[in-house]
């Protein structure tokens, strides 16, 4: 029998419910990574992402609105194919939960699960987390709250279907902690679901709702429609015909490679999903894979604490290629990540521009200089070659392995550190000394081989990373398709030995961090009307905690109460306000993301928190020496202030 080829592999189906921006760009980037790298292989690839588009949530923001609720997100299910033709997703298939053969196996699987025993009539009383959604037992609660979010909960009541979740615990203990089947990872978010939710007892879980009307309703009782994650995690099969007549794909890509999201909803993926189809007795996906959170200036990214970025902005102004870089590399295998833009500016100018760029520059310009861009055949090899060669042989099945685990940072720091070493290649054999002399042309042709040759097989590796970027360096550098598939990173001298190469454009230009980054701030706020924002939606969970720190890591930030002497708009944005401040010790000027929610004239006399050593940015072309706290919760914002009594410069801990 012949392997399976096939290769099925999911994002999460995102909520329409606001426009997409930079946090919602990872998980699809890395699915994107993948797919490329698996198609290299030779695999039949199915990519699917979608929508998730009924509940409550939407229905309101349509009235609000004055529109129906699938005109409200056609338009924004718009923007997030926009945006992942820009980023240059190679999805194969969109799913949205508003499609009719969706619809259709939602209520087929609710019929069938009805019929079957494991979906019943009932009455919910419980504790009941509305903006998470969730019911919890008294036992889970912590000091009273939801458990997720910290939220009150609420003694519910009403009449609702109940799927029997509870029947599944045992399975799906053996299934989260069997070692060989590693079905969940990281493994650190194997311990969290075993403890804080199978140990404790499974509840049944509601799936329907009378409440609102939003969402698809149950065949046999139509009061009802059926409620979020029975309707939103079906998409991964309703996508492939599974009790629809649309498509005809279950046996040949199910089960699922692996389902890809950030960790706040591994939970629903790897206890409920995995009950449902047993429940069904459809077989189950291979992997569920939860990463870590894209983090801004410490917190969700939002319109008004003016840390809002916009992936168009970028990518307009710095290339595709470098965004998805930079995501991909800065976000660590299963922890979180801060994005700045400064960080990815630095990480453009040091990975990109000077290594990267630099090399391939550089190794061009020297063929076309010695050899007037084609390379003689004769060679001269050298021992002082092997370090190098072997360090870049053993490359391709590292990254190999680093992608297909979704370990994509560390495949692509590896990648880079042989790029380093190619550039150290280059100055411990100084082909300029070499070119001096007649008798060392072979010598050099070797250098400069096995410098291009390097080049071509980091390429490859790069370009499920960079696919817009590694054709141009195979230009550059004289590779065809022959040499450049997957398989030929593996090849040492895949290259032409007569290789002609060719002087291109620069690839990644080196950038002027200070200008940029006053550029972005005005590009920004400008674009803060329109800016993507999840801010407002209140159904949508809490930020999960970030990552434990330690004592020494909150004693580094200086946060002390300095009162507003004064305080004026900024011309040249509507989101800025610029204070001066008294910190105690004199004043200073520090700028503030809240006009749409304080007007200069209430600003003064307030005093307030600042972290008082931060290190200072331009804004708007104006210095800003600190950063004001403030809270945000649903569209309510307020800066973090104390009474008159409390002196400037008097610290808190
Ligand atoms: N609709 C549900 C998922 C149903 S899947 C059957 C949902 N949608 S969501 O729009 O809130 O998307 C959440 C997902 O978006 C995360 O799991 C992650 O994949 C991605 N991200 C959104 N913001 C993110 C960051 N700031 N950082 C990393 N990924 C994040 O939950």
């Amino acid at each position: 029998m012949s392997e399976k080829n096939t290769f099925y592999i999911t994002t999460p189906i995102y909520y329409p419910s606001g426009n997409p921006h930079i946090g919602h760009c990872y998980t699809t980037l890395a699915c994107d990574v993948v797919s490329r790298l698996k198609r290299m292989q030779g695999f039949d690839v199915m990519f699917l992402t979608g929508t998730d588009e009924h509940g409550q949530k939407i229905e309101d923001k349509a009235a609000e609105a004055g529109v129906s609720p699938k005109e409200y997100v056609d338009e924004i299910v718009e923007n997030f194919k926009k945006l992942w033709s820009r980023l240059g997703i190679t999805y194969d298939r969109f799913v949205r939960t508003t499609d009719d053969y969706h619809v259709k196996t939602v209520q087929n699987i609710f019929e069938k699960l009805y019929k079957d025993g494991y979906i019943y009539k009932g009455n919910y009383q419980g504790k009941y987390c509305t903006p998470c959604e969730s019911f919890w037992t008294d036992s889970q609660l912590v000091d009273g709250k939801c458990p997720d979010c910290g939220r009150e909960v609420v003694d519910a009541s009403e009449e609702a279907y109940f799927f029997k979740m509870s029947e599944f615990g045992p399975r799906l203990e053996k299934l989260i902690t069997d070692g060989q089947l590693e079905f969940l990872e990281p493994k650190s978010r194997i311990n969290e679901m075993v403890n804080n939710f199978i140990k404790p007892g499974l509840q049944d879980l509601c799936v329907s709702r009378t409440t609102f009307k939003w969402g698809i309703p149950v065949t046999f009782d139509n009061k009802h429609i059926v409620y979020v994650w029975l309707d939103a995690l079906t998409n991964y099969i309703s996508a492939m015909g599974y009790m629809n007549d649309t498509y005809d794909d279950m046996p040949k890509y199910w089960p699922a490679d692996v389902h890809v999201m950030a960790k706040e909803i591994v939970r629903f993926h790897s206890l409920i999903w995995p009950s449902i189809l047993m429940a069904l007795g459809v077989e189950l996906p291979k992997k569920i894979y939860g990463h870590g959170w894209i983090t801004f200036g410490g917190g969700k990214m939002s319109k008004s604490s003016g840390n809002v970025v916009d992936p168009f902005i970028l990518t307009d102004r710095y290339g595709v290629d470098a965004l998805r870089y930079d995501l991909l590399r800065e976000m660590p295998f299963g922890s979180d990540c801060p994005y700045t833009n400064e960080m990815m500016l630095n990480r453009i100018n040091s990975d990109l521009a000077n290594d990267l760029g630099n090399l391939v520059s550089r190794t061009v310009a020297m063929v076309i200089k010695y050899f007037d861009g084609t390379l003689i055949e004769g060679r001269e090899a050298s021992s002082a070659d092997d370090e190098f060669i072997g360090m870049v042989n053993s490359l391709p099945d590292k990254v190999t392995s680093d992608f297909e685990t979704l370990h994509i940072s560390d495949g692509l720091e590896s990648i880079f550190k042989v790029i380093a070493r190619a550039n150290k290649y280059i100055d411990e054999n100084a082909p300029w000394v070499l070119a001096k002399d007649d008798s060392k042309k072979e010598r050099l042709a070797t250098v400069l081989y096995n410098l291009l040759d390097t080049i071509r097989r980091c390429a490859i590796l790069l370009s499920p990373v960079m696919p817009h970027t590694c054709p141009k360096i195979y230009e550059q550098i004289g590779a065809g398709e022959e040499c450049t598939t997957w398989a030929a990173a593996s090849v040492e001298g895949g290259l032409n030995s007569n290789v002609t190469v060719a002087k291109g454009e620069v690839l990644f230009p080196r950038l002027d961090i200070e200008k940029e980054l006053a550029e972005l701030a005005t590009l920004n706020s400008n674009n803060a009307e329109e800016a993507p924002s999840e801010d407002t939606n209140e159904e949508e969970a809490l930020l999960p905690f970030k990552d434990t720190c330690v004592f020494d890591d909150f004693e580094k930030i200086d946060i002390r109460a300095v009162k507003v002497i004064s305080c004026e708009a900024v011309k040249k944005s509507n989101k800025l306000l610029c204070l001066q401040v008294n910190d105690g010790f004199g004043t200073r000027q520090v700028l503030s993301g809240i006009a749409q929610y304080y007007t200069p004239e209430q600003m003064v006399g307030k005093t307030v928190a600042m972290i008082v050593n931060l290190a200072p940015r331009k804004m708007c072309g104006l210095e800003s020496c600190g950063m004001i706290l403030s809270v945000k919760d649903g569209n309510k914002y307020r800066v973090v202030e104390f009474g008159d009594d409390i002196k400037a410069g008097a610290d808190l801990s």
